[in-house]
């Protein structure tokens, strides 16, 4: 029993990729209203092309370096078929209130929506909706129990990721699978009806799960680039690495192999049982670059 894995845990969530039909368009939007600073444009070349491999522009964001946007050739709808549609990432704004946030969303003429009926036990005070122009519903939040981190320039103060929300069909396997693969606690939940708050721990980053009949198919059609990704520590990632039990596989000779270029050795790709695209990592100062794959770069097509 000594050797039980309870003690691994993912600590924090690191950053996201969301899909898009046209990057142009939607780096506008990232950069003129949340403050995004470009990175890289990943996968710019043949295999790119092919959509071999993913093609994503990567910025920093909210402090957060390697958040991005993925090409996607599903079409996506610039209007969410729901409230909440798909994966919504939240963004803790360093301010008293989301009025400043909503009136900058207004100037600049975005679809936004703010609630701030949250009850006094929600880890969450104040909500700022706003859409993306490929339909991703992006959250702007106040926390109650507020980050210290100076928030990075921008037209509004973002801090950090807060959070994220993701959709899945039953609650239960969901409490069950985060909990026993990536060690997240059940700690102070958002209320909100058929919804679970996962945390984790160590960085107090929510992970909020709404249960739908059908998770859309903006999250599980766009599996090439779009990704949750949550990191931990070293010693904890090769016990994570085995219990996360829906790792994605390749194609060509060695199927667990990734095909593409990814700055950190050790880190993987895969599923939860709803088919929300999650990648684990080490927690590191990471160069942030791109590169070929060796075993690619003979081939005559590139
Ligand atoms: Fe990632």
């Amino acid at each position: 029993m000594q050797n039980e894995p309870t003690e691994a845990s993912l600590e924090r969530i690191d950053h996201g990729v969301l899909p898009s039909n046209d990057l142009g368009r939607a780096y506008r939007f990232w950069s003129s209203f949340m403050g995004a600073r470009l990175g890289f444009h990943a996968n710019l070349n043949g295999r790119g092309l092919n959509r071999e491999v993913p093609m994503i522009i990567f910025f920093t964001i909210a402090n957060h370096s390697g958040f991005g946007l993925a090409l996607q050739d599903f079409r996506l709808s610039p209007t969410p078929a729901r409230k909440l549609e798909g994966v919504v990432w939240g963004f803790e704004v360093a301010a008293e209130n989301l009025l400043a946030a909503a009136d900058e969303a207004e100037k600049q003429k975005l679809r936004w929506e703010r609630i701030a009926a949250y009850p006094a036990s929600s880890p969450i005070k104040e909500s700022l909706f706003v859409i993306d122009p490929d339909g991703n519903t992006v959250e702007l939040c106040i926390r109650s129990d507020p980050s210290e981190r100076a928030p990075q320039q921008g037209p509004v103060p973002l801090r950090r990721i807060s959070h994220v929300r993701i959709e899945a069909t039953d609650l239960d396997l969901a409490r069950s699978w985060y909990k026993n693969t990536f060690g997240m606690v059940e700690a102070e939940q958002v209320p909100g009806e058929d919804q679970l708050t996962l945390t984790a721990a160590k960085s107090g980053q929510l992970f909020i799960v709404r249960k739908v009949a059908q998770v859309a198919e903006r999250s599980t059609q766009c599996f090439k680039g779009p990704h949750i990704d949550l990191r931990g520590s070293e010693a904890s990632y090769p016990t994570i690495l085995e219990r996360f039990n829906r790792k994605e596989t390749y194609w060509g000779p060695d199927p667990n192999l990734i095909p593409w270029h990814e700055p950190d050795a050790n880190t993987a790709y895969g599923y939860d049982p709803f088919g929300n695209r999650i990648q684990i990592g080490i927690i590191a100062k990471r160069p942030m670059h791109f590169g070929e794959v060796a075993r690619f770069a003979n081939r005559a097509d590139i």
